[in-house]
């Protein structure tokens, strides 16, 4: 019961976990879109108002140039509230030749002489063009009839346009700011896996060390005893410290830097595998496939003998014991090792493909979800290699490939 409570929650865990990035995900997305679509309203109506403003700034003009009445106060007044008041618009009124007559609200770069002036009007008259259509003033006699044309060019203010691109500026720097924030988060969780994978496999290897020794010593004292020396007791006894000291080098290997040798790949499985035949099912067969003799690598032996159990164990939980386990080793044309290991169980659904290698991710109900995890540790960070799957189907079987520098 609490192994299926156990199973439960760690699937639960999982699961949620990807939901949890999905809905982060999402909310996000309605965060940085909102966000643009605010600002675009606003932008939107201050548009307009800039539209208005300008429209009026130019039947002002045309009025002011219209009128017969001489500046009297209404005039004035007109031209302070309307054409002097402008300080955002930038507005150039050009003649019908396309001379500029006079600006406002342009920032004319100081060291400019009278006809740079000029050449610097233009390029912004032509600037201003491709944003909106000038809106033309007439000059008319006092008769009423027009006899000249005026130009007025007008773009957005530098509110406006700072408006525009200030929620894609504001997204972005966010965008980055959780970016550098997720590194330094992932960096110093993946710091603090490392000590405790490290500091729990060093204290294991150094509290096996002590019975260890002494169960060493108590069957060399056996061995001297004539009535023991050829006993089953012996020999047993003299298996399981094997296996001890096995398990002791791999704990030990794990807790330091790993000394990486070069290995015949071929022959390190082999053993392996001859090794775990005898402690598997009988009607487990696991087949070598090589075209070469001999495959060299760099490896750590104990850990990669580790890597090829957990996998073949994996291999013949999902074959209910019964089934074929192939291993496929070749170069690559990079000169990499190749290690396929395909067998013939239930296979593992594409949903769960991701998670197989997190910690704690188990389907078997006394699983703890670590082999594979170990695994990858082992693969990519103590051999610079790649684990992964390279295929799976369901109820045919799965096939996982490890890549070695070769
Ligand atoms: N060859 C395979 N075929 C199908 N499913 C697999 C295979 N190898 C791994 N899995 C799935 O991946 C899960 C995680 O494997 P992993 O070895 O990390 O943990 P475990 O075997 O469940 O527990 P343990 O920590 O005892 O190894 C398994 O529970 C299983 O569902
Ligand atoms: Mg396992």
């Amino acid at each position: 019961m609490k192994d299926t409570l156990n199973e439960v929650g760690n699937l639960v865990l999982v699961k949620n976990k990807s939901k949890l990035n999905y809905l982060i995900l999402v909310l996000a997305f309605f965060i940085g879109v909102g966000s643009i679509y605010y600002t675009n309203l606003i932008v939107n109506q201050l548009k307009k108002r800039e539209q208005n403003q300008i429209e009026l700034f130019a039947k002002t003009l045309e009025t002011l140039a219209n009128d017969n009445t001489g500046f009297n106060d209404n005039v004035m007044l007109l031209f302070e509230e309307i054409v002097v008041a402008n300080e955002t618009i930038p507005v150039i009124v050009a003649y019908k030749n396309g001379e500029p007559k006079i600006h406002k609200n342009l920032k004319v770069p100081a060291a400019l002489n009278g006809d740079e002036i000029d050449l610097f009007l233009k390029e912004e008259i032509e600037n201003m063009r491709s944003q909106y259509p000038p809106i033309v003033i007439a000059n008319k006699n006092q008769k009423g009839e027009v006899f000249n044309y005026e130009y007025i060019f007008y773009k957005n203010s530098s509110l406006l346009t700072q408006l525009q691109f200030y929620p894609y500026v504001q997204l972005t720097v966010i965008a980055i700011f959780f970016f550098l924030s997720y590194l330094a988060f992932s960096f110093s969780r993946t710091a603090e896996q490392n000590r405790v994978w490290v500091g729990l496999a060093k204290e294991t290897a150094h509290q096996l060390g002590t019975p260890l020794s002494s169960l060493m010593a108590w069957v060399e004292y056996l061995k001297a005893d004539p009535e023991y020396e050829n006993k089953d007791i012996t020999r047993e006894l003299d298996k399981d410290i094997k296996k001890l000291e096995l398990i002791t080098s791999r704990f030990s290997s794990i807790g330091s830097v790993p000394v990486l040798k070069e290995e015949n790949i071929v022959e390190v499985i082999r053993t392996s595998i001859n090794y775990l035949q005898t402690r598997i099912s009988s009607k487990v067969k696991i087949n070598l496939h090589h075209e070469q003799p001999e495959l060299l690598a760099k490896v750590n032996k104990p850990l990669f003998d580790w890597v090829i159990e957990n996998i073949c164990k994996n291999a013949v939980d999902a074959m209910s014991g019964v089934g074929i386990i192939d291993i496929n080793m070749s170069r690559s044309g990079e000169g990499k090792i190749i290690i396929d290991i395909a067998d013939t169980g239930k296979g593992i659904p594409k949903s769960l493909v991701a998670q197989i290698f997190q910690p704690g991710f188990t389907t078997k109900k006394r699983g703890w979800g670590l082999g594979l995890t170990l695994v990858k540790r082992i693969i990519e960070n103590y051999h610079q290699g790649k684990i992964f799957i390279k295929s799976s189907e369901a109820q045919a079987g799965t096939t996982f490939r490890i890549v070695l520098n070769g």
